[in-house]
Formats: C-alpha cells, sequence, structure tokens
C-alpha cells in the first residue's frame, strides 16, 4: 500500500525510537488516531486490542474523563511549579505522602523525575553520593543482569543488559556489571528444579561479588519481572537467592518496579508477590496510567538521612530536573492512585488473572510456542523453530515481527521482543469478556504464523 499523506509527513521528519530507520522508509508508521478502554483506533478507523498498554503503562486504558479533568483544573490553578531551592506545591506533597503510604517498605523520602531512565539515573547517583557520604570511595559499581531494561539515559542504559542499548553509542559506562539473567526456560540444565536453579543464580551471583570484590559495589538493581528483556519471569525462590547474597556482602537492593508497580503482578508492587524489601524503587509509568510523563523514585529513611547529612556538608543535592515533582503531572498520579483504590484495581487484577494465564499458558501446546509464561497481568510466548530442542529462529527471518504483522492484521497490538518473544501486558481494567477477545486474536495470529513458517519451512519437521 503508498504511504498515506500523514506517513510520508512522520517519515521525513520524525525520528523514531526502536525502529530500523531505513526498512521504516518503505512501510512508513502505524497512525493511531483515538483511544477508547482497553482498545485503540488507527487513521482509518480499525480497532486494536492494545495488549501492551501502550508501553506497558496506561494501566487504566484509554479515555479516562477524570484525568483528563484533574489535568485540566491542575493546569489552570497552577500550571507550573518547581521544587528547587525550598519551593513547593501541594500535589507534590501529597503525591510523595501517598507514596510513602501504598510503598512496600518504609520509605523517608521520594524524589520526583520524569521517565523511568531519569529515575533509574538518579539511583546511580544516590547510590554514588551516599557511598562517598559513607566515606566508602571505591563502592561504585552497579550490578545488574544480562537482558534487563532499565532505560536509556547514559547510566540507566549502561544497566540495561542488551546489545542494542549499547552498540554503536559507546556504552556500557565501567560502573555496569552483569550477573546472569535467570531464564529457567533456556538456562536451566537438564533435570534442574527451578529451586536448584535459582540456588545456583545465587551462586554465581556470589562469585561475581566476590571476584569483583565486594568493597567496590554500591548496589544493585533488578526489575521484579524482566520486561523489555522478554518477559523473564523469575525461578521459584531466585529472590530469596538474591537477597541472602546481597545482605551477606551488605549491598542494597535497588527494586525497578517501573513495569511492575500498581498491580501488574497481582499485589500493588513485585516486591511483594516475590517477597523481599529493597533499599530504594524506581516507579514511573503506572504512576499516572501514563497519561503524563511522571516517575518517581522512594528511598529508605537510611538513605534518605544520609543523603540529607551529605546536601547539608557540601552545600546542597545537586540533582533535579526543572519538571521534577511538575504539578499537573503530580495531580493526575495523585489521581490515578486514587482510581486504583476507589475501584480495588489491585483486586481486578486477581480476579481476571487466572483467565489471563489460563488462556496464555494454553498457547504452549501450539507448534510454534517453546514457553508461554507469566504472572498477574504480564506474560509473553516465544516462538521457536523446533519445539523439541528449544531452537530459536534465525534473526534474519523475522519471525516475531512477521508475528507482529499479522498480529495487527487481527485487530491486536502485542510487542514482539529479543528472541522471538512476544510480550503481553494488557491495561489492568481488562475485562474477562475482553481478554477472551484478546486471546481469539493471538489464535488466529498464531495459525497464521505457523502457515507462514510451514510454507517458508522453517520449522522442524
Ligand atoms: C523496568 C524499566 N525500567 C526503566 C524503564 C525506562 O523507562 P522510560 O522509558 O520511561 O525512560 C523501562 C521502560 O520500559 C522499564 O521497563
Amino acid at each position: 500500500m503508498p504511504l498515506s499523506n500523514a506517513q510520508m509527513r512522520d517519515v521525513q521528519s520524525v525520528l523514531h525510537p526502536y525502529t530500523n530507520l531505513v526498512k521504516f522508509r518503505e512501510t512508513g508508521p502505524m497512525i493511531i488516531e483515538r483511544g477508547q478502554g482497553v482498545r485503540v483506533y488507527d487513521e482509518h478507523g480499525k480497532d486494536y486490542i492494545e495488549a501492551m498498554a501502550g508501553l506497558w503503562c496506561t494501566a487504566l486504558g484509554w479515555g479516562d474523563n477524570e484525568l483528563a479533568e484533574t489535568a485540566a483544573e491542575q493546569m489552570k490553578k497552577l500550571a507550573f511549579g518547581h521544587l528547587f531551592g525550598g519551593k513547593s506545591h501541594e500535589p507534590a506533597i501529597a503525591l510523595a505522602e501517598k507514596l510513602k503510604e501504598i510503598a512496600p517498605f518504609p520509605v523517608g523520602k521520594v524524589f520526583f523525575a520524569n521517565s523511568g531512565s531519569e529515575a533509574n539515573d538518579t539511583q546511580v547517583k544516590l547510590a554514588w553520593y551516599a557511598s562517598n557520604a559513607r566515606g566508602l570511595t571505591k563502592k561504585k559499581k552497579i550490578l545488574s543482569r544480562t537482558k534487563a531494561y532499565h532505560g536509556v539515559t547514559l547510566a540507566s542504559a549502561s544497566l540495561t543488559g542488551l546489545a542494542n542499548n549499547h552498540r554503536s553509542f559507546d556504552l556500557p559506562f565501567d560502573f555496569a556489571r552483569f550477573a546472569e539473567c535467570p531464564h529457567y526456560y533456556h538456562g536451566a540444565e537438564p533435570g534442574e528444579s527451578e529451586m536448584q536453579f535459582s540456588a545456583r543464580m545465587g551462586a554465581n551471583l556470589e562469585a561475581l561479588i566476590l571476584a569483583e570484590g565486594p568493597d567496590t559495589i554500591a548496589a544493585m538493581i533488578a526489575e521484579p519481572v524482566m520486561g523489555a528483556g522478554g518477559v523473564i519471569v523469575p525461578p521459584e525462590g531466585y529472590f530469596d537467592q538474591v537477597v541472602r547474597v546481597l545482605e551477606k556482602h551488605g549491598i542494597p537492593l535497588i527494586d525497578d518496579e517501573v513495569i511492575t508497580g500498581f498491580g501488574r503482578t497481582g499485589n500493588w508492587f513485585g516486591a511483594t508477590t516475590y517477597g523481599f524489601e529493597p533499599e530504594s524503587m524506581s516507579i514511573a509509568k503506572a504512576l499516572s496510567s501514563a497519561y503524563l510523563p511522571i516517575s518517581a523514585v522512594l528511598l529508605s529513611p537510611e538513605l534518605s538521612d544520609i543523603v540529607e547529612q551529605e546536601s547539608g556538608r557540601i552545600g546542597t543535592f545537586g540533582h533535579g530536573f526543572t519538571y521534577s515533582g511538575h504539578p499537573v503531572a503530580a495531580a493526575v498520579a495523585l489521581k490515578t492512585i486514587e482510581i486504583y483504590q476507589r475501584r480495588d484495581l489491585v483486586g481486578h487484577v486477581r480476579h481476571v488473572a487466572p483467565l489471563f494465564q489460563k488462556r496464555l499458558r494454553a498457547l504452549a501446546d501450539h507448534p510454534l510456542v517453546g514457553e508461554a509464561v507469566g504472572v498477574g497481568l504480564i506474560g509473553a510466548i516465544e516462538l521457536v523453530a523446533d519445539k523439541k530442542t528449544k531452537t530459536n529462529f534465525e534473526p534474519a527471518k523475522q519471525a516475531g515481527a512477521t508475528f507482529g504483522n499479522f498480529a495487527q492484521d487481527e485487530g491486536l497490538i502485542v510487542r514482539p521482543l529479543l528472541g522471538d518473544r512476544i510480550a503481553l501486558c494488557p491495561p489492568l481494567v481488562i475485562t474477562e469478556e475482553e481478554i477472551g477477545e484478546l486471546f481469539d486474536r493471538l489464535e488466529r495470529t498464531l495459525a497464521k504464523s505457523l502457515d507462514w513458517a510451514t510454507r517458508e519451512k522453517l520449522i522442524a519437521a
């Protein structure tokens, strides 16, 4: 199909994230015009179930008037206000208080930023600031994991464990170190149980810490469920092992809840689902249901105190963004949390997640599906060329991207990730009926994909 006028204007002017910009000149963008509930509509009026909640973010779906009205009211009352040098405003204060109230660990103070990347860059700076404040000036390395996703700014991209975020950007910086990705499906040895695999991950983490020197490591950062790296759900006992090893060596845990925060895994936070207490936490995305950009770092009382003391010693806490705690974004985030509580969204997730997981796991029987995993309202399937040997398609065959295109034809938006893993992360407000429709469309997509793979002779006989 020739490109529409809007598509041509786009191709000539917009530099798109995460896009092969050469190929894109031929295909152009899919232009989304509007959204309502769990659906979005393209420029031709075709409807799609948005099974990724955008970028794992619009928990309330599209078209929530209460949020739109809150933004408009706040914009009329105080369109901008900042938190530098002692200024403040009610939306930022009330939001910080609310976050302290709902956090799954004791929180001293809350720092506001605008994106998950900024929150995680802030985490790195806080870890270094705290090490210097304690006189532990060698303690600067941050542990992350292969396939982790923590963002794209210089520090957070350094902690992201994906080659495409490093290649040609001269990253990662030298402070980042990577432990293994705890992917049981591919990483387990024959006959190894999940608990045994987790114990091995724990032992390997400890070996890495000892090789680097515990006195050189300022923190470890981890997503409860690894998102953009492929929706890697932690195997049984994994976080118990991580916490045991970190505690033994006095290394704080930074919990990146940018995707898992606010109900995604069936609890308010992933830390509760996996039973750990971090030293600090990054949140974004569902914090405002993505209606406006806002993120936050929640600091333990001890970390808050040390940051406060160091700012007193050197004269200031020299960090902050113009839009840190922006009043309109803060008011919308506060209203978002009020809506989550009023509608008992976490209760709703618990109610509908069993159906979501049942339909998801049933896909494991399909000839193209190697793994079908998830927790709460997040999950993924992995497309494989050979189920028995767990062999992936050659990347050049673009199996994931092809699946994504077939899905779009069926009126379904999913996200193909590295290794042909197809992510699902629908708005948390999704109903059982809509979950049924989502998986009906997904099953039709799988059938088309199987025809394609058979025609192209890509699958094992
Ligand atoms: C776990 C996690 N951390 C951080 C980020 C970065 O957030 P942002 O894109 O808002 O910078 C993301 C984005 O997907 C994420 O999934």
